[in-house]
Order: structure tokens, then sequence, then C-alpha cells
């Protein structure tokens, strides 16, 4: 099996980088647990740097981009985890299900199988998303992949069984993590070739869709549509664009 970052994850470091709310918010629903084992670990972001960590990324391009002071990446899918049962105290996976196709259920029982407490996932509400003017108005194919890839969050809380709550995480103006939802605030990236690269809703579309999105982009910016369109959203400091804090407790 090819891992999908190896082909879309050249440079995703350098535009998404963590950002200080959002792993606030995944470092407490870790609780006290001292193993985490990271699933979809990518580049590193959000795993914590004060305990022990097992970091699990199929893709050597994303490997390749962690930094040199965390635990190297063992190469491995979700829904095959080289490890026993409650060999660690939790699991933590951040916008990495929706890349398991067909083994997003069994990825997310293993997560469960492998923790003995919490399992925190970072995921979108997908109807959530798709209400953002970006998808709503201009790169419109992605609202189709996105109810395919994304997993309703009732079928989501049915396969982690327990406890699940979940929390809405919203994304500030300034959130360093530049994925697709954070462009609520920031039109202008839509004009950046690296920026629309690092997110997977760009790099994984048509390119005549991509063409299409900029150029539309564009010209709604120079003549103003855009803004009389969107423009209170220049007033705003945070938005709900379906990120979103799942914890599971057993
Ligand atoms: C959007 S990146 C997120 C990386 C990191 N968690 C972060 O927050 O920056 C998605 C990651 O999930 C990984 N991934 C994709 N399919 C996977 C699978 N079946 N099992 C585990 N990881 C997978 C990708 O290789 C990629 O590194």
């Amino acid at each position: 099996m090819r891992a999908r970052y190896d082909d879309i994850g050249h440079g995703y470091a350098q535009t998404r980088r963590e950002d200080p709310r959002l792993r606030s918010a995944i470092h407490a629903a870790l609780g006290d647990a001292r193993v985490v084992v990271n699933v979809g670990a990518g580049a590193g972001s959000y795993e914590p740097r004060d305990r022990h960590v097992i970091a699990i990324e199929p893709s050597d391009v994303m490997a390749a981009q962690r930094p040199r002071d965390l635990p190297p990446a063992v190469r491995a899918w979700a829904h095959e985890l080289p490890l026993r049962d409650g060999a660690a105290d939790a699991a933590m996976s951040v916008l990495s299900l929706h890349h398991w196709d067909d083994t997003r259920e069994a990825g997310v029982r293993e997560m469960r199988r492998v923790a003995r407490g919490p399992v925190v996932l970072v995921t979108f509400d997908q109807a959530v998303g798709g209400e953002m003017w970006l998808v709503r108005d201009y790169l419109t194919e992605l609202a189709a992949l996105d109810r395919q890839i994304f997993p309703p969050l009732d079928t989501l809380a049915g396969w982690l069984g327990g406890r699940v709550d979940i929390t809405p995480l919203l994304l500030h103006r300034d959130c360093e993590d530049w994925m697709l939802g954070a462009f609520w605030a920031h039109p202008e990236r839509v004009l950046d070739p690296a920026a629309r690269a690092a997110t997977s809703g760009f790099a994984r579309m048509d390119p005549a869709v991509v063409e299409r999105v900029v150029r539309d982009v564009e010209r709604d910016l120079a003549s103003g549509a855009w803004d009389a369109a969107n423009g209170a959203l220049r007033e705003l400091e945070s938005y709900d664009a379906g990120l979103r804090l799942v914890v599971a407790t057993p």
C-alpha cells in the first residue's frame, strides 16, 4: 500500500505548524497519560514532548520532516498498530482519520485496543466545514469528498464505544497551523501555492479545479465581491470551521 502523503506531503511542515491553542486542548485531553501513541503522527505537530511517545506514521516524506528532538516514527498503518493490547496510556490522532479510507473503523478500533485510557482524535464535522465560504462558494467539489472521508461524529462515537465527549475547536485568526479550515480569515492564502499544497483539500483536487478556484478567488478579491459577501469575517477573532476534539474514555 502506498502512503498518500509520500505524494502530497512535501513541504507540509512549512505552513502546517503546531498551533498553541490547539496543542493545549489536545494535551489537556490526554490527562495524566505517560505513554502516548500518536497515530498519523506526520511531522510531529501536537506530539507531547513531556511524555513517552510512540509515533506511528506510514509516510517516509512526512517522517523525514520530524524535528530531531522527537522520536523517530514507526512506519505502520492505523488499522495494524504494532502494539499489544493496552500498551499505551492514551492514543491520539490529529487530522489523520480522513485519510484512512476503508480502514477508518478498523483504525479507530485499533486505537481503542492499544490505549488503556483516553483516545483523543481531532477531526472535522464536515457538515459545519462545508458552510465555510471556501468550500460553499468556490471549492465546491470538496464538500462531496469530505462527506465520503470524514466519518459522521455519531458513527465515530459508536466505533470508539464508552463515553465520548465532542467539543468544537474554534480556529483563531492567527492559527499557526494553516489547515484548510484556517483559511476562513485569509482568502489571500488561496493564491499561495505552498499554503494550498499543504492542505489535502487542495492537494487531492484535480488541478483544473484548483486553477478555477484560484482564478475565482483572485477575481473576487480584486473586485470586492469577496468582501461584499464575507467582509463580516474580517472583524472576527475566531470561527467554527467544523474542527472537533473527540475524547473517548473507556
Ligand atoms: C494531515 S496529516 C496530519 C499529521 C499530524 N498529525 C499533524 O497534525 O500535523 C495526516 C497524516 O496521516 C497519515 N496517514 C494517512 N493514512 C494513514 C493511515 N492509514 N494510518 C496512519 N496514518 C496515516 C499521513 O501520512 C499524514 O502524515
